[in-house]
């Protein structure tokens, strides 16, 4: 079963897809099956992974929209009434769009691509049965991945209700701003409602401070963030993300920071060098946390019985 993690926080630039991105190429390079889903309109992590935008590809919405249109059909017996982008040029089931769907980039990792039309996503999604189709899809695939990462939209779309019903672990994405800490404290109560009527049951695994500049000042963005976890259950992790120069320059490459570090010369691998080893120090303490929330569970499973 995958590990579902939605990489969030409606602040908008803060770095999500830039970690959704990293993560997805370390932890393939770690030996995991990883599937990372971009479901923001804006479709960065889709170009970040530089694979084909081809019509002919299924994007997340046609594929969310053939289950809504499969799951009515059964419960009315009603005709096709999907108004995916994909109908257009194939007559295919469920699993074939899947299928057709899936990319694998060169870092690995495997994606579903984002369509800019999720942009109009509350017309298309807007009914109440609509928050659980993300995890319908997420289900089907669970058994293929050890990781499925979620990138979310600076929005709180449908989009976003669905991978908070989808997912098993959030990680906010935080900058030192004050932005940012309103962000991850909206996530925290979108997330404490929907477990209050029982419709998610993802966890806050924690916030990460991204592009901090200056060690002195991370100090205080730390503590800042300390203080907001004890409120919002998302305390920071240890590690936290420096800006680099490496990220903006991997990002132009459409490389992740390792790649970058291996295709260039000994300036680009100096200043690759930070970056990654503070993503493999991330990385540790997201295994870590995990581990300790699946033991838990199991303790409680077992107490149970
Ligand atoms: N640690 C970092 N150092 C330097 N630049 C960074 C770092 N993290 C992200 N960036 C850059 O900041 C910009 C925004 O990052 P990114 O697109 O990942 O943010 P986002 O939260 O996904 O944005 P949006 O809310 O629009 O989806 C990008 O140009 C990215 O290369
Ligand atoms: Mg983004």
């Amino acid at each position: 079963m995958a590990k579902v993690i939605m990489i969030g926080n409606q602040k908008g630039g803060v770095g999500k897809t830039m970690v959704s991105h990293e993560l997805s190429a370390l932890f393939v390079r770690r030996g995991n099956k990883v599937l990372g889903i971009d479901t923001d309109g804006q479709r960065d992590f889709s170009r970040y992974s530089d694979i084909s935008f081809a019509k002919r590809i299924p994007t997340i919405r046609d594929i969310l929209l053939e289950i809504k249109d499969i799951k009515t059909q059964s419960a009315f017996g009603n005709e096709h009434t999907s108004e995916s982008d994909y109908d257009d040029f194939e007559d295919e089931t469920d699993e074939d769009i899947i299928d057709k769907a899936i990319q694998n980039t060169k870092e690995g990792y495997d994606i579903i691509i984002a369509s800019k039309k999720l942009a109009n996503a509350s017309a298309d999604f807007g009914e109440p049965n609509d928050i659980y189709l993300l995890q319908d899809l997420i289900m089907s695939l669970s058994d293929d991945y050890d990781y499925i990462i979620i990138d979310c939209a600076p929005a709180r779309s449908p989009l976003l209700y669905m991978s908070y019903v989808a997912s098993d672990y959030c990680i906010c994405i935080a900058e030192s701003d004050e932005g940012s800490r309103e962000g991850v404290r909206q996530t925290y109560t979108d997330i404490a409602l929907l477990k209050e009527k029982n419709t998610a049951k993802v966890v806050m695994l924690g916030t990460l401070l991204n592009k901090y500049k200056d060690a002195n000042v991370q100090v205080e963005q730390y503590q800042a963030l300390c203080d907001l976890g004890v409120t919002t259950n998302a305390m920071p992790f240890d590690t936290a993300i420096p800006l680099g120069v490496a990220a903006i320059e991997a990002n132009n490459k459409h490389m992740c920071v390792y790649e970058y570090m291996k295709s260039g010369n000994r300036e680009a691998k100096k200043k690759s060098k930070s970056l990654i080893d503070q993503f493999e120090k991330l990385a540790d303490e997201i295994e870590t946390r995990i581990a300790g929330f699946e033991k838990s569970n199991a303790d409680d499973a077992n107490l149970q019985n």
